[in-house]
């Protein structure tokens, strides 16, 4: 397998990061440097995942490392630091929480990695997103939310049990935010380019939107403790490759909208062009007036947790 000397950092070395990690590192997209505040938990994954390179047959490195200065000139930075969904909690009960964890690793990130694009993965997402921008001051194109690529993948997992065909031959669509509101299109959703309503009923669909929605809560409450990380981590795999690859592959993602959608100022999922410089086009297409209805309701919810931030006391990073 050809050798990336491109260089990835992720921070947090939980199940999502560390997960990550092995992803990028063995599909031989870039090095990885895992970061994480506790001593030796990322040195040790690191060491784990580098031992593991003679037998995955890649040579990428894997570098753990309690110290921001070692991810210096990092190409992109991967943000899955906070804390996770136990059963009961909804992604927004870890607001307050991860706004602090998130504002403050990403501030120590940027300084050393100026230029990387960065991708936010902790909950709740869209509301992170708007903190890793205020923290880093970088532009919109650079601070992308990973949710609608894991959103799609379950919608189109769902599907392909469901007909039992090729998830690969299922493409889906998921606008709007990270959370029980979001948005999935099944008239936008294909089966080997056959649009969904050709090949399922109505009601079918709906059912399989519902479990789409709840996708992630259906693995918390299964797992009892923590959330769902391997498909996360494909999802960020999929968007660290398109950036460092410059694939301008076509996925949802939650960015800052500036009037796109009808939508000012709010961070909401929506179709990019990813590639070598982040977001580098936004797809508007036309909704119908209840899908219009359903993405501005999703786009309320993340208003109010922005809202709720900006009335929050100052938190210390835990
Ligand atoms: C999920 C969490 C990670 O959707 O938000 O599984």
């Amino acid at each position: 397998m050809p050798v990336c000397r491109r260089k990835v950092t992720v921070i947090g070395a939980g199940n999502v990061g560390a997960t990550a990690a092995q992803r990028i590192a063995e599909a031989g997209v870039a090095d990885v440097y895992l970061i994480d505040v506790v001593p030796g938990l990322p040195q040790g994954k690191a060491l784990d995942l580098a031992e593991s390179a003679p037998l995955q047959h890649h040579d990428q490195m894997i570098v753990g490392t309690n110290d921001y200065a070692d991810t210096t000139e990092s190409d992109v930075i991967v943000v899955t630091a906070g804390m996770a969904r136990q059963p009961g909690q909804t992604r927004d009960d870890l607001l307050f929480k991860n706004m602090g964890i998130v504002r403050d690793v990403v501030t120590k990130a940027v300084h050393y990695s100026p230029d990387a694009i960065l991708i936010i993965v902790t909950n709740p997402l869209d509301a992170m997103v708007h903190v890793a921008l205020e923290a880093s001051g970088f532009p919109r194109e650079r601070v992308i939310g990973m949710a609608g690529v894991l959103d799609s993948a379950r919608f189109r997992s769902f599907i392909a049990m469901d007909l039992g065909v090729s998830a690969s031959d299922v493409t889906a669509f998921v606008l709007g935010g990270h959370g029980d509101t979001m948005v999935p299109l099944p008239r936008f959703s294909t089966v080997g380019g056959i649009p969904l309503p050709e090949l399922m009923k109505p009601e079918r669909i709906e059912e399989l939107v519902q479990r789409t929605r709840t996708g992630g809560a259906e693995v918390v409450a299964l797992l009892k403790s923590g959330s769902a990380f391997y498909a996360p981590a494909s999802s960020v795999l999929h968007m660290v490759d398109s950036i460092l690859n410059d694939r301008k592959r076509v996925l949802a993602c939650a960015v800052l909208l500036s009037g796109e959608y009808g939508i000012d100022g709010l961070v909401v999922g929506v179709p990019i062009v990813l590639g070598a410089a982040g977001v580098e086009r936004i797809i508007e297409v036309a909704l119908t007036e209840a899908e219009r209805t359903a993405l501005n309701t999703s786009a309320g919810s993340v208003r109010s947790l922005v809202e709720a931030m900006e009335k929050a006391p100052q938190q210390a990073p835990a």
